[in-house]
C-alpha cells in the first residue's frame, strides 16, 4: 500500500507547488488540510487529492485516519499583515503548529518508527544581518516581526515535542520564494500586478533592504529532498545565494514586464513611489545553504533571470487567476488597510 502524506497548507503558494512536484516524481496518497483562506486556492493543486477544508487548530487525530507523515505549511505568512493582525498570526502559526504537533503523537501512538513531522519554516527566525554574513543553521533566533516570531516560536515547538517525546521531526528555513501562483500581496507579484495596472509601485524606505530569492519549485525539490534523506531532529537551511536590494529587483521586473507587454524600456519607472518604511523592516537576510549542499547534494536549478522571466510571463498570461484570487475576502481587508497599493 502507498504512504499516506498529510500536508497542510497544500492549497497556498508553496504547498501547492510541493504537492504537484511530489505527485509528478512519486506515488503516494496525499491528504491536503488547508482552512482555504484568502491566500489558498484548491484550483492551484493539479493532482486529485483527498481535501479536508480546515483549520489546522481544530483538527483532531479521529478525522484524519492513517497517516505516515506531515508536511506542515500552513501559516500565515505575510509579514505587513502581522503587523496589523498580530494575534492571527499567533493563533495558526503557534497554536496550530502545536496541535498538529499534538495530534502526530496521537495518531501515531508513540510508535514513531517510519514516521516523519516535518516542518516549513523561514529563515527570517534568524532576525536581520548586517552588509556581510550569512545565516547558517547554527545562528540564533533573533525574530523581529510577528510574522517571525509566530515561526520561531513554532520551531521551538516542534523541537520540543521532538526532545520531550521522540516525535520524528525536521526542520527547514528557506529564504524569500518567487514563482507563478504567490499571492498578490508579497513584493514580486503585487508589484508585476501594478506595473501592469500602471500602478505606484510603494517601495518601503529607501529601497535598500535585501533579500534573497529562490524559485519556488527549487524550494519543493529541497523539501523533497530533506523529506527523503534529511537526518531526523536535524534543521536544513534552503536558499539561493541569490541577494538583491529591493529597488534594483523592482527595476528588473520594470525592464521585464515592460519589455514583455511591449512598452517602450523604463515606461514604469515613473511609477516607483517610495513610501514610510515597514515597521521593524529586517535590514537584509542571506541564507548559506551549503550544509544542504554538502550532505544532500541539493543545489538551485535555475538561474534568476530566467526565474524572473517565466514568473512575469506567467503572471501577464494568468491575470485571471490574479483577478479571481483578489476579487474576494482578501479585497475589503486589503482595500482597508493597504489602500496606497
Ligand atoms: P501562503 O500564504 O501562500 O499559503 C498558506 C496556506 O495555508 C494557504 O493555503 C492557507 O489557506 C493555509 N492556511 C492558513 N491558515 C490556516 C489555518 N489556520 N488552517 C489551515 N490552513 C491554513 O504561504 P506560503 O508562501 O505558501 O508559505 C507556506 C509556508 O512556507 C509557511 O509556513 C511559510 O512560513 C513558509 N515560508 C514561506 C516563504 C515565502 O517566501 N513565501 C519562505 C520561507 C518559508
Ligand atoms: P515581502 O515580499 O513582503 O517578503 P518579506 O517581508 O517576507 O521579506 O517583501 C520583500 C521585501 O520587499 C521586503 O524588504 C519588503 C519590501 N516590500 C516593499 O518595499 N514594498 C511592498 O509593497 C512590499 C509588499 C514589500
Amino acid at each position: 500500500m502507498s504512504k499516506k502524506v498529510l500536508v497542510t497548507g497544500g492549497a497556498g503558494f508553496i504547498g501547492s507547488a510541493f504537492i504537484n512536484h511530489l505527485l509528478d516524481n512519486f506515488q503516494c496518497q496525499v491528504l491536503c488540510v488547508d482552512k482555504l483562506t484568502y491566500a489558498g486556492r484548491k484550483e492551484n493543486i493539479k493532482h486529485n487529492i483527498d481535501f479536508l477544508e480546515k483549520d489546522i487548530c481544530d483538527v483532531t487525530s479521529d478525522e484524519l485516519g492513517d497517516f505516515d507523515y506531515i508536511v506542515h505549511f500552513a501559516a500565515e505568512s505575510h509579514v505587513d499583515r502581522s503587523i496589523t493582525e498580530p494575534l492571527e498570526f499567533i493563533k495558526t502559526n503557534v497554536l496550530g503548529t502545536a496541535t498538529l504537533l499534538q495530534v502526530a503523537k496521537e495518531a501515531w501512538k508513540h510508535d514513531f518508527e517510519g514516521k516523519l513531522f516535518y516542518h516549513v519554516s523561514t529563515d527570517e527566525v534568524y532576525g536581520s544581518l548586517g552588509e556581510e554574513g550569512f545565516f547558517t543553521e547554527e545562528t540564533a533566533y533573533d525574530p523581529h516581526s510577528p510574522y517571525s516570531a509566530s515561526k520561531a516560536s513554532s520551531d521551538h515547538f516542534v523541537r520540543a515535542f521532538a526532545d520531550t517525546y521522540g516525535l520524528p521531526t525536521v526542520i527547514s528555513n528557506c529564504s524569500n520564494n518567487y514563482g507563478s501562483y504567490q499571492f498578490p500581496e508579497k513584493l514580486i507579484p503585487l508589484f508585476i500586478k501594478n506595473i501592469v495596472n500602471n500602478k505606484p509601485l510603494p517601495v518601503y524606505g529607501k529601497g535598500e533592504n535585501v533579500r534573497d530569492w529562490l524559485f519556488v519549485n527549487d524550494h519543493a525539490r529541497a523539501i523533497d529532498v530533506i523529506f527523503h534523506k534529511g537526518k531526523l531532529g536535524d534543521t536544513y537551511n534552503i536558499g539561493g545565494f541569490n541577494e538583491w536590494k529591493n529597488i534594483d529587483l523592482i527595476k528588473v521586473m520594470i525592464k521585464t514586464v515592460d519589455r514583455l507587454l511591449g512598452r517602450e524600456e523604463g515606461t514604469s519607472d515613473k511609477l516607483i513611489t517610495y513610501v514610510t518604511d515597514r515597521a521593524g523592516h529586517d535590514l537584509r537576510y542571506a541564507i548559506d545553504s551549503s550544509k544542504l549542499k554538502g550532505e544532500l547534494g541539493w543545489e538551485p536549478s535555475l538561474q534568476f533571470e530566467e526565474g524572473i522571466e517565466k514568473t512575469v510571463a506567467w503572471y501577464l498570461d494568468n491575470s485571471e487567476w490574479l483577478e479571481s484570487i483578489t476579487s474576494g475576502a482578501y479585497k475589503v481587508y486589503y482595500a482597508k488597510n493597504y489602500n496606497n497599493k
